[in-house]
C-alpha cells in the first residue's frame, strides 16, 4: 500500500473577508518616458546617468515603458484577479521642477491609469513619494532643507485635488529610511550624498513632509479616504544577548525605526536617539516649535515593507570604519548615523538573488510588534524576492523559489493575523521585473517577466500561483 503523502502543513489558511490582495510598483522603476509630457528630471535620473552609480550603467529612461503600456499591465492584473494596485506618482511629472502649478498632462497619465484600474475593478493605492525628488529641489538643498517638506505638502495637495475622486488610499512616503540614510548617508541611493548630519536633517524633514502632507491630503480628500505611510521597519535582532549586542540593537532600532515611529505615533524623538546623534546634528535648531504636532497627525493605516531581518552585534574594535553590510548594498559610508561600532550579520544562508536572507518569522514578528505598539490597522505594502529566473525553451518562466518565498511569507502574515494583528492587505513586490535602483535591471522581483529587449511581458508560474491564492482567499 502506498503511504499517504506527508502532511506538510496543508491546513487551509483563510484570510479575513475583505483582505486586500495586491501588487506594488514605483514610478521611476517602471514608467520610463522620462522626458515626456513635461516631466523634468528627478534625482534618480541624475544619479543613474552619473557613471559608476548604478550597476551596468542602467537608467530608468525606458524602464519597462509602463507609461505607454499601462493598459496591458492593468489587463494582466485583472486576469490575475488582483483586487488592488499600489503604484507611485512621479512628483516631477505632476509638478515639473517641484514648484509652480500642476501639469495637466502629467496628471492626465494618472487619470488614465486610475480610470483603467477602476474599470477593471482594481482599487488604486497611490504613493506620493517613492524616492523621485525633483532634481530642482535637490539643487536647492534637497531633503536636508526644511523647504523641501513644504514643497512636498504642496505637491500632495495638487495630487489629491486632481485624483482624490478616484484614489481611496494614499501613502505619503515610501521607506523614508532609504531616502534619508541611503540617499544622504551611505550615498548608495540618489542623490548620493554622504554626510551623516545631512542624513539626519533629511530624516526630520521627511517626517515633517509626511505630517504636512497628511494635513494637505485630509483637506483635499473626501472624508472616506484613507491615509497611510509605508515604513521599512527593521526587525532588529541582537546576535547574542551580551549587553554590548543589546546596546547595538538598541542603537539600530533608534535610528532605523524609532526615528520615524517616535514622532509619527508618539509626537517625540526618543532621548536615546537624540543622545546617540547629538554630535552630528543640532536637534534643537532642527526641530521647530509645532513640528512634532504636525508630524503626529493621526493616520488610518500603517504600511510595512518587509524583506529580511537585521541581525546586529557590537563590532570588534578592528571593524571600526570598515564598510558594512546593509539591506541595500554596502558602501564606504554608513547609513546608520550615530551607530558606529555596530556589526551586521546574515540571519541565515538561505539567500535571494539580492543576498538577502529568507526569514519569514521577521514578518510576523514585525506585524505583531506594530500591532501592539501602535494599535493601527496594518497593510503589508511590499514583500517579495529577486531570483535568477530562467526562461524555458517554450518561453515560460518557472520560478518555484519565488513561489516558495511568497507562500512562506503569506503564512507568516496569517500567523500574525491569528495572533491578533489587524492586517488588512498584502501587496506583493512586484508586479513586473523592473529597475532595481542601484542594482539596475539584473535583479528581477516581478511575478511577470519583462524581456528588456522586446519589453514583452510573460506571467511567471508565481503569478499563476498568486492568482490561485487570491481566487481561494488563502493558502492551501
Ligand atoms: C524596497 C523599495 C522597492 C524595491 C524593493 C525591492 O526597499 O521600496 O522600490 O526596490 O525594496
Amino acid at each position: 500500500m502506498t503511504a499517504a503523502p506527508p502532511d506538510v502543513g496543508s491546513a487551509r489558511r483563510a484570510f479575513p473577508p475583505g483582505f486586500v490582495w495586491g501588487t506594488a510598483t514605483a514610478a521611476y522603476q517602471i514608467e520610463g518616458a522620462v522626458a515626456e509630457d513635461g516631466r523634468t528630471p528627478s534625482i534618480w535620473d541624475t544619479f543613474s546617468h552619473t557613471p559608476g552609480r548604478v550597476d551596468g550603467g542602467h537608467t530608468g529612461d525606458i524602464a519597462v515603458d509602463h507609461y505607454h503600456r499601462f493598459r496591458e499591465d492593468v489587463r494582466t492584473m485583472a486576469e490575475l484577479g488582483l483586487a488592488s494596485y499600489r503604484f507611485s506618482l512621479s512628483w516631477p511629472r505632476i509638478r515639473p521642477g517641484g514648484r509652480g502649478p500642476a501639469s495637466r498632462r502629467g496628471l492626465d497619465f494618472y487619470r488614465r491609469l486610475t480610470d483603467d484600474l477602476l474599470a477593471h475593478g482594481i482599487t488604486p493605492v497611490a504613493t506620493l513619494y517613492h524616492w523621485d525628488l525633483p532634481q530642482d529641489l535637490e539643487a536647492a538643498g534637497g531633503w536636508p532643507e526644511r523647504e523641501t517638506a513644504y514643497r512636498f505638502a504642496e505637491y500632495a495637495a495638487l495630487a489629491a485635488e486632481a485624483l482624490g475622486d478616484r484614489v481611496p488610499t494614499w501613502i505619503t512616503l515610501n521607506e523614508p529610511w532609504c531616502s534619508a540614510f541611503l540617499g544622504y548617508g551611505s550615498g548608495v541611493h540618489a542623490p548620493g550624498r554622504t554626510d551623516p548630519g545631512d542624513a539626519l536633517r533629511a530624516a526630520h524633514h521627511l517626517n515633517l513632509g509626511h505630517g504636512l502632507a497628511v494635513g494637505a491630503l485630509r483637506a483635499a480628500l473626501p472624508a472616506s479616504a484613507k491615509v497611510a505611510v509605508s515604513l521599512n521597519l527593521h526587525v532588529v535582532r541582537p546576535l547574542n544577548d551580551r549587553p554590548e549586542d543589546l546596546e547595538a540593537a538598541r542603537r539600530i532600532d533608534a535610528v532605523g525605526n524609532r526615528i520615524w515611529t517616535g514622532p509619527m505615533f508618539g509626537g517625540r524623538y526618543d532621548e536615546d536617539l537624540l543622545k546617540d546623534t547629538a554630535h552630528l546634528v543640532d536637534w534643537d535648531e532642527l526641530v521647530h516649535e509645532g513640528d512634532l504636532t504636525e508630524i503626529s497627525r493621526p493616520i488610518d493605516l500603517l504600511g510595512l515593507n518587509y524583506y529580511n531581518p537585521t541581525v546586529v552585534s557590537a563590532a570588534p574594535a578592528d571593524a571600526e570604519g570598515r564598510p558594512r553590510e546593509d539591506g541595500h548594498g554596502a558602501g564606504a559610508f554608513s547609513p546608520w548615523p550615530g551607530a558606529d561600532g555596530v556589526a551586521f550579520h546574515r540571519a541565515n544562508d538561505d539567500l535571494t538573488a539580492m543576498g538577502w536572507p529568507i526569514d519569514p518569522t521577521g514578518l510576523s514578528d514585525a506585524l505583531l510588534d506594530m500591532h501592539r505598539r501602535f494599535g493601527l490597522p496594518l497593510i503589508v505594502t511590499e514583500n517579495g524576492a529577486a531570483f535568477q529566473d530562467t526562461v524555458s525553451a517554450d518561453g515560460t518562466v518557472h520560478d518555484p523559489e519565488r513561489t516558495a518565498y511568497l507562500r512562506r511569507h503569506l503564512d507568516a502574515v496569517a500567523d500574525a493575523i491569528e495572533a491578533g494583528a489587524d492586517v488588512r492587505g498584502y501587496f506583493l513586490w512586484s508586479l513586473l521585473d523592473n529597475f532595481e535602483w542601484a542594482y539596475g535591471y539584473d535583479k528581477r522581483f516581478g511575478i511577470v517577466r519583462v524581456d528588456y529587449d522586446t519589453l514583452e511581458r510573460t506571467p511567471k508560474s508565481s503569478a499563476r500561483w498568486y492568482s490561485e491564492v487570491i481566487r481561494r482567499g488563502g493558502l492551501d
